[in-house]
């Protein structure tokens, strides 16, 4: 299948790992010029597109902090610059810390709500004017979002926020871009490993149809289709990439 991003500009936020690294290099794969958004590992992220200026492709490193307004506006206004506007942008970026209800202190909270939904509210604001009439945003939620996680319920709330986002956002944008969204469960990248490092080391087997975790590129694969034109159709959905967690 064709999936018609030759050319395309796709932004994709915390692209120096896990779940974002993997979306790059496949929009890369699909003749994409991707812009790999870091915060602090500066080093994987140029990594990443030197090696896809390697394999023949093109794209850039551009830094944003999602707890920081005005590295959003720096972050889209030095996108603006190089590239005019873009096609995509995937609010992937995220921050997660275990820690039990109880003890939740309001600077965690805060910290925790501005990367995951207050960032990614205003990026969209900001950086949706420069998106070509035709395009998309997927945004990143996470089965804790739909489920509920009292041991990380900073993280629950905010990404169930992030799937009322996508809807809000699908009718506010309709006319000129598709949004949607993708809701993973345990992905095997340093946030998914941490999560799950003190689990019950057959919580696979007995909880997900998939009897394993989920590699970062299956999750990048659905945000890829969910970014192109071949999803013409879809709007403010969230799709599962779970392994069927909710079904066991
Ligand atoms: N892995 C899972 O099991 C899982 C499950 C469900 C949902 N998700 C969601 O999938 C997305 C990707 O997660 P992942 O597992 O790939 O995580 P990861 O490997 O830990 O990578 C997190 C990325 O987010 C960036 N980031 C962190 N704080 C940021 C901030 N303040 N501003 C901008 N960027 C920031 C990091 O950048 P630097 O490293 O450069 O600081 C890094 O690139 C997240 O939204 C996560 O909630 C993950």
């Amino acid at each position: 299948m064709d999936l018609d991003l030759q050319h395309k500009t796709v932004f994709v936020t915390g692209a120096s790992s896990g779940i974002g690294l993997a979306a790059v290099e496949l929009f890369a794969k699909e003749g994409c010029f991707v812009i790999a958004g870091y915060r602090s590992n500066a080093e994987a992220a140029e990594a990443l597109i030197s090696k896809i200026r390697a394999g023949s492709g093109d794209g850039m490193a551009v830094h944003i902090d999602l707890e920081s307004p005005k590295s959003i506006r720096e972050c889209v206004a030095a996108i603006v610059e190089r590239t005019g506007s873009i096609y995509s942008v995937i609010f992937n970026a995220g921050a997660n810390k275990l820690t039990a209800f109880d003890e939740i202190q309001e600077e965690e909270w805060d910290s925790i709500m501005a990367v995951n939904l207050k960032g990614p509210f205003f990026l969209m604001q900001a950086i949706a004017p420069h998106i070509t009439p035709g395009g998309s945003a997927v945004f990143v939620s996470s089965i804790a979002g739909q489920m509920g996680a009292p041991g990380h319920v900073h993280y629950a709330v905010s990404k169930g926020g992030i799937i009322s986002l996508t809807k809000s956002a699908a009718k506010r944008y309709a006319s000129n871009i598709r949004v949607n969204c993708v809701a993973p469960g345990v992905t095997l990248t340093p946030m998914g490993e941490n999560a799950v490092k003190d689990a019950d080391p057959d919580y696979a087997k007995r909880m997900l149809l998939s009897r394993r975790f989920a590699e970062p590129a299956e999750v990048a694969k659905v945000i890829v289709f969910l970014a192109s034109p071949a999803a013409s159709f879809i709007y403010g959905a969230t799709i599962d990439v779970n392994g069927g967690r909710e079904l066991r």
